[in-house]
């Protein structure tokens, strides 16, 4: 990888730089603003443009006094294992669970609403993997948008600065290698620099390495990909979470199509095929409430099965529910919109690429191997999703991580472990492999989705072989692109690596799950920038 030297930036300084105005980033912010730090949000979009505000079914959380009877953490920490597939970090999954209550009562008080019944206690639904009804809510099924929107009035009120339409390109470093600072640029490809003892990326998924997605236009990966170039290490990346419900509005569907929450199917719906046949009876002793990965799948098998032509999609039935319109607002709105009248009709859906449950190697604390270098929410792979995330466990863990990254980083603040920003190399617009970026959804989607073999892995490999061209990122599109790339590479690395089928990652010329597999894969960047297994020692470096 080359680089390219700046002309002259403009500069500004805080002691936290957030990147990303998701759950884990606004909450981040937050709490470190109340400790004291000058924090500085950045994202390249506008701050309500984030993932979180399409999350759906709510938050997994067992409150004190308000739980199924029989219904504990622990009940909440083992669905979370076994969902997770064998490759769950159990001290992160504990740690993470059990701070719940306490995150969503901060969240409350900060301004969020929850769904509540008569007696004020809340409402609580159930989802795939779940043993009880432990899964709250707001706005019906528009609990992330309530998150979002109370976690922006917060910092808006607070007066913490958000920079929107800035970029993040690349982290500044020491000679020794410690992040202090920030590489940006505006929309107009105008180069800033951000200067800043502790960076914390909170930037979300990438959904859009495939073709359909639930996520919006901004889950490109980029945090990722910066995160490896600065020095940090990523885990798990060959698990994409695909939900088993999206709205399948047609064939060849492209972005971000609308999500049809698990609640719908906690509340009673079931899928059938186009002749009425349940897809999931026989398939798991939850049928329609297995875990998502075990649905998704079944999905995917029962679609390559069916005679007739109805092979692109299912339907979830779920005209049992009385209530739709009220209680799914946003499910039953996009249903209209597409013709689709819920009370009547069975939806259409089909799986789509939904969660990364693997990320930059953090602790529960945000804490990378860099110095400097934190990240927390959907971009961090803490160990508690392993190989398939327990639904509702996203917005859990960016409140519970994005509290303990701020507080880990005034520690190693007030410790003296972080880089000053004046120490930082001049920075330079770095060069890296390109990718089409409808080329790639395309093979990552026929190949690298649900279902993969080495056959298919190897031809995703020539493709990006033949069609990738370096170039200078010297626009947002290209940092883009370039950060879907690299994951896209690290994913087929990984996949391909791994002879077995676990959780989210269906290998269909090795379908056994292997014991000899129960093992995080780690990746690291070459210093010519290529994504490569590294050795299998997943917490190496980390703090
Ligand atoms: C859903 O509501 O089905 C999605 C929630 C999640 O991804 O955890």
């Amino acid at each position: 990888m080359t680089e390219t030297v700046l002309g002259p930036v403009w500069e500004a300084r805080a002691d936290l730089i957030v990147v990303g105005t998701g759950v884990a980033g606004l909450t981040a912010a937050l709490r470190a603003r109340e400790l004291g730090l000058r924090v500085l949000v950045v994202t390249k979009a506008s701050g309500d443009d984030g993932n979180t505000r399409y999350a759906q079914g709510g938050v997994a959380v067992v409150l004190p006094q308000e739980h199924d009877p029989g219904d504990t953490v622990q009940a909440h920490i083992a669905d979370t294992l076994v969902a997770g597939a064998g490759l769950c970090d159990e001290a992160a999954v504990a740690a993470i669970i059990s701070d719940g209550p306490e995150a969503v009562q901060r969240l409350r008080s900060l301004g969020a609403m929850f769904d509540a019944k008569g007696d004020g206690t809340l409402e609580r639904t159930r989802e795939g993997g779940h043993s009880a009804f432990r899964v709250v809510h707001a706005g019906g099924d528009a609990t992330g948008a309530e998150v979002e929107r109370a976690l922006l009035k917060a910092t808006v009120d607070g007066r913490v600065p958000l920079l929107e339409n800035h970029v993040a390109v690349d982290a500044i470093r020491t000679p020794l290698g410690a992040v202090c600072g920030l590489l940006v640029l505006d929309g107009n490809g105008v180069p800033g620099v951000l200067g800043a003892p502790a960076v914390l990326l909170a930037t979300g998924g990438l959904g859009q390495m495939y073709q359909a997605t639930s996520n919006p236009a901004v889950a490109t990966g980029d945090g990722l990909a910066l995160a490896l170039r600065a020095g940090a290490v990523a885990a798990d990346v060959e698990f994409v979470q695909f939900h088993p419900t999206v709205l399948y509005t047609g064939r060849g569907a492209r972005g971000r199509c609308p999500l049809v929450t698990e609640a719908v199917r906690g509340e009673g719906a079931i899928l059938v095929d186009a002749t009425g046949a349940r897809v999931m009876q026989g398939v798991h002793p939850l049928e329609d409430l297995a875990p998502r990965d075990v649905v998704a799948a079944a999905i995917t098998r029962h679609m390559a099965l069916e005679p007739g032509g109805v092979d692109d999609h299912v339907f979830l039935d779920a005209t049992s529910l009385h209530d739709m319109a009220t209680r799914f607002p946003t499910v039953y709105a996009a249903c209209v919109a597409a013709g689709v009248n819920p009370a009547v009709d069975p939806i259409p859906v089909a799986p789509a690429a939904h969660f990364a449950c693997g990320g930059v190697v953090s602790t529960v604390d945000g804490r990378t191997g860099v110095t400097g270098l934190y990240a927390a929410g959907e971009v961090a792979r803490t160990g508690l999703h392993g190989a398939n995330r327990l639904a509702s466990n996203s917005l859990l863990e960016g409140l519970v991580c994005g509290t303990r990254a701020a507080e880990a980083i005034v520690t190693d603040l007030a410790v003296g472990l972080l880089a000053e920003p004046r120490n930082g190399v001049d920075p330079v617009l770095p060069v890296a492999p390109v990718a089409d970026r409808d080329l790639l959804q395309r093979v990552m989607s026929r190949y690298a989705a649900i279902g993969r073999d080495a056959e298919g892995l190897a031809v995703v490999g020539s493709v990006l072989d033949v069609s990738t061209v370096d170039r200078v990122l010297d626009t947002r599109e290209l940092v883009e692109d370039a950060a879907l790339t690299m994951a896209a590479r690290a994913l087929i690395a990984a996949a391909a690596e791994r002879t077995e089928s676990r959780g989210c990652h269906v290998r269909t010329d090795f379908p056994e799950r292997s014991d000899a597999w129960r093992r995080s894969q780690v990746v690291r960047l070459t210093p010519t920038g290529q994504p490569v297994l590294a050795d299998p020692v997943l917490t190496e470096g980390v703090a």
